[in-house]
């Protein structure tokens, strides 16, 4: 019995698309507006996705509860209001695509869930757009 339960959590943060190593043009190029040299905000949405089996004595996968304290403390502690390319470890040397965004909260959120259960993640950076780790 199988059994997925989701949690949406939701955090404001800038960033900006660069790759040092490339000429400005070519960052131009491949990362357009998010490139721009004077940052900008995106809407994050999350969705973490914890599936395991239910456990007979609480009827549950996770305590939802539990999960909700360890995503704010965690995630939306770390990034609500930050500017990800200045204020945070996570990326100061790390892209923050939202691809790399969502692996990073798979990593930190892994650390801290039991072992038994499977960790999934989608980040929406504007609604049309969003990622899912692992693939
Ligand atoms: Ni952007």
């Amino acid at each position: 019995m199988k059994t997925a339960v989701i949690r949406r959590a939701h955090f404001n943060a800038a960033h900006r698309l660069n790759n040092p190593s490339w000429t400005e043009e070519k960052n131009r190029a491949v990362f357009g507006l998010c490139n721009l040299p004077n940052y900008h905000g995106h809407n994050y949405e999350l969705e973490v996705r914890v599936a395991g089996e239910i456990d007979p004595e609480t009827g549950m996968v996770v305590d939802l509860g539990w999960l909700a304290d360890l995503i704010r403390d965690q995630i939306e502690i770390r990034f609500d209001h930050k500017n990800l390319n200045l204020d945070t470890e996570e990326f100061r040397n790390l892209n923050p695509t939202a691809e790399n965004i969502a692996v990073v909260i798979w990593q930190i959120l892994r650390a801290h869930l039991p072992a038994q259960l499977d960790l999934h993640v989608r980040l929406f950076e504007t609604p049309r757009n969003f990622v899912e780790y692992p693939a």
